[in-house]
């Protein structure tokens, strides 16, 4: 019934009096009600005007499997593709699915996620309808300590993506962060299974603001969403496949030297990183020097008083960027 009165919203210029849709269905106005009730949960807007009717404001934009293999032409990236409605993280359900076979270029997306994780044990809250949570599984044969350098892989497509889709000043700050107007859009959360020699899968987790209209006081001055950066609402299931057919090319790329050195030039042209001081944080110690960029091994090098580090993996605060001044 909400399917039918949906589209009788969509084709009417004005408003629907409630009479016409009980005359059109031959229900009560109370079920009419309900319906449009229902609606109204599912994230339509519906104006309801006395004397008047019903009209259709807008409609939510839904990510479903069918609106993302519309816009999605990729060989193999998504060719197994699964939207859940609710999912604990996406990453932890790829991971479930690859331990029982699933091969590369599955795409598991959440509408929402229970327990959504970023990096170093944070969560990354996942709520319904605003953002994009999804986890890309892969099992290439290359060595297992190459395997991070995919993080900077997915980070270049999803730059690209939102760079095309209109989003202005989109930047990288290593590893794994995109970045516009020096608050944070996106997330990159890259897991593995492997041996010390060979690699069982891959799981690279993406998560994306999208239509985020504001976000919690604490994180307010470091993140940010497509919304607030361009003031229109870009469809989720476009960025999803404009940023997975981009994946799928800078990675056929990567994987002919299993390295940055052909993507280097791309990569250092969008890094917020560059040429600005950091302080990194590593495992170990804690410094502060200049990047100038990173190498073919996706190591971040920083000029300092000891002379140029090579960053492989840690914290980097950018200065200037998500309030490190
Ligand atoms: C970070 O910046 O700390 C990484 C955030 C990664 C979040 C994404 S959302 C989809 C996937 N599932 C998760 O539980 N995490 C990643």
């Amino acid at each position: 019934m909400k399917e039918k009165i949906l589209q009788l919203l969509r084709e009417s210029d004005g408003f629907l009096s409630g009479q016409e849709i009980c005359e059109q269905f031959g229900v009560s106005r109370t079920s009419i009600w309900k319906a449009i009730r229902q609606l109204e949960e599912m994230g339509y807007e519906i104006e309801a005007v006395r004397n008047k009717g019903y009209r259709l404001c807008s409609e939510p934009d839904l990510l479903t499997a069918e609106r993302v293999q519309a816009y999605l032409h990729t060989e193999w990236v998504g060719s197994r593709l699964s939207v859940l409605d609710s999912v604990d993280s996406t990453n932890n359900e790829v991971k479930r699915r690859a331990e029982t076979g699933a091969g590369q270029g599955l795409l598991v997306i959440g509408e929402q996620q229970t327990a959504g994780r970023g990096r170093r044990g944070r969560a990354w809250e996942s709520p319904k309808g605003d953002g994009i949570f999804m986890s890309l599984l892969l099992k290439p044969d290359i060595a297992p300590g190459h395997a991070s350098m995919l993080t900077l892989v997915m980070g270049m497509a999803v730059r690209d993506a939102l760079d095309a889709l209109g989003v202005p000043d989109v930047q990288i700050k290593w590893p794994n962060d995109i970045i516009c107007s020096g608050k944070k859009v996106c997330g990159i959360l890259t897991e593995m299974s492997a041996q010390v020699d060979y690699i069982n899968y891959i799981v690279i987790g993406v998560g994306i603001n999208v239509h985020n209209r504001d976000f919690p006081a604490e994180v307010s001055h470091m993140a940010t969403s497509v919304f607030l950066q361009t003031g229109k609402q870009i469809c989720r299931a476009q960025i999803v496949a404009e940023s997975m057919q981009r994946f799928e090319r800078y990675y056929e790329v990567f994987i002919q030297t299993e390295d940055m050195s052909a993507l280097l030039d791309e990569y250092q042209a969008h890094l917020v990183n560059r040429g600005r001081q950091v302080r990194v944080l590593d495992l170990k110690k804690e410094f502060v020097g200049v990047a100038r960029g990173i190498n073919a091994d996706g190591e971040l090098l920083v000029e300092t008083e000891d002379g140029l580090q090579f960053v492989s993996a840690g914290e980097v605060s950018v200065r200037g960027v998500y309030g490190y001044v």
